[in-house]
């Protein structure tokens, strides 16, 4: 089939690549000059395993394409997906702006019938609003699906190329019939497509957003009351998390959820939630306690140092969101260096892959450094906010020398407690 995908950041760029490799031929569009640019030349814009080998290979092969011409994509194109950011306001509902500019710039060339997929995670009834402003445009015949995105940042290629499942949400048998066709490569072992209606689609994406950061929430609010009562979140999470309706995953208490989706669905959700006359109170509370949880060390720290922080350094390990990505948008680290900093400390920063995305947004306000020792020298202790594996078994010798003290803050409880004792580290994590 003849593709197009705009906007080619982590969605829309996994999505191409992805439907190439099962024989596709994909036009990918942005107005980034820079990404169409570099991955014309095979070079990755974004860190993913596994992305570098898929993209040259279609490129090699002729059947992915990177271009900012969005007129000749639609014009050359039977489905177009639309995989643009969708932010949030200052008043905290999703910014439709990017995926309307690029609806509007599209709909004078849609010169066939064509099926438009909107990949973006949405306010329910947008589909709708698509179609119409499409129709102003155009006379020929348009279907708009919603089909959200459940990809997981860091596994987005094995997400995308063997989903767990697949919503498509259309009232046209026509366009369910081609995404039936499209996505059958994906489904083969038996991972099911759900079919609604567009709006049920679009709030799919949502509620489960929304509920696994409530999830996470949940779970950050217990090991707060085990802080207080000596309890210890790793048994509590092991107790509960054998309940078959609990389930043992996003059970793991820390210093909360960041990225580029949980914390601006939450909003939007309840945003949209009061436009329809319901005052979703979960995720007010979701969205304030995610914000407290990302400064959970800070009174430690305080403590720790005796509230003499001036002139202390700290070294971080890990910017990322979460492991396995070089995406900080909204991460918890970002929350505790500005923190920090107000406080007079200075600071030091490792990340195996965020750091060049650390540096266009913290500029010279912190120290740099590739590798997770050298970062240490001259630091008073050590902050742990991103879980990535390699910071799961360090040298601990190693750390004691370079470290000017032994101090660890564990944003994501990835030590022994008792093994951190018996090395003699002043060891902070989070409700054990
Ligand atoms: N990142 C994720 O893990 C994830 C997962 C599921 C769903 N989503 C949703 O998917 C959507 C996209 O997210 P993302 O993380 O891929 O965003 P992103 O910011 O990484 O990428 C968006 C891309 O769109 C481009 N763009 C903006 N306006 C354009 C236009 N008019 N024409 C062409 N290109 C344009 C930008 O330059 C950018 O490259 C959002 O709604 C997001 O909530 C994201």
């Amino acid at each position: 089939m003849n593709i197009a995908v705009v906007g080619t950041g982590y969605v829309g760029l996994v999505t191409g690549v992805c439907l190439a490799e099962t024989g596709n031929q994909v036009i990918c569009v942005d107005i980034d000059e820079n990404k169409v640019k570099s991955l014309s030349q095979g070079i990755p814009t974004i860190y993913e395993s596994g992305l570098e080998r898929i993209l040259q290979g279609n490129l090699f092969h002729k059947r992915i394409s990177f271009t900012s011409d969005i007129i000749y994509a639609v014009e050359n194109s039977e489905i177009i997906f639309l995989a643009l950011p969708t932010p949030s306001s200052a008043d905290g509902s999703a910014d439709l702006s990017f995926l309307q500019s690029a609806v509007e710039k599209m709909a004078p060339y849609i010169n066939d019938y064509k099926v438009i997929v909107n990949k973006s995670t949405v306010p329910v009834g947008t589909a709708e609003m698509v179609k119409n402003m499409l129709l102003l445009h155009t006379h020929q015949e348009v279907d708009v699906v919603s089909n959200p995105e459940f990809l997981r940042e860091g596994l987005a290629i094995s997400d995308f190329m063997k989903p767990d499942r697949i919503v498509i949400g259309t009232s046209s048998e026509r366009a369910a019939e081609i995404m039936k066709e499209l996505y059958a490569p994906f489904v083969r072992q038996g991972n099911s497509i759900y079919f609604m209606d567009e709006k049920s689609a679009e709030l799919t994406k949502y509620a489960a957003n929304a509920f696994l950061a409530t999830k996470i929430t949940f779970m950050n609010e217990i090991a707060q009351l085990c802080e207080r009562t000596g309890a210890n979140i790793d048994s509590v999470r092991l107790g509960i998390g054998s309940d078959e309706r609990i389930g043992k995953r996003f059970l793991f208490a820390g210093i909360g959820y960041g990225g580029s989706c949980f914390p601006k669905d939450v909003k939007a959700l309840n945003y949209f939630a009061k436009g329809v006359g319901y005052n979703f109170q979960i995720l007010e509370a979701v969205h304030q306690v995610n914000e407290n949880q990302k400064l959970a060390l800070l009174p430690k720290i305080i403590s720790h140092f005796k509230g003499q922080l001036s002139g202390k350094r700290l070294a971080f390990w890990g910017l990322s969101f979460k492991p396995n990505t070089d995406d900080i948008r909204e991460a918890p680290s970002l929350a505790m260096i500005e923190a920090l900093l107000q406080l007079g400390v200075s600071i030091a920063v490792f990340d195996p892959e965020a750091i060049a995305n650390a540096q266009e947004k913290l500029a010279s306000s912190v120290m740099y450094f590739d590798s997770p020792y050298d970062v240490l020298k001259d630091a008073d202790a050590l902050v742990i906010a991103t879980e990535w594996t390699i910071f799961r078994t360090p040298d601990f010798m190693k750390m004691s020398e370079l470290l000017k003290e032994n101090t660890i803050f564990d944003g994501r409880n990835l030590y022994d407690i008792e093994k951190m004792k018996s090395l003699a580290f002043n060891y902070y994590s989070i409700g054990r």
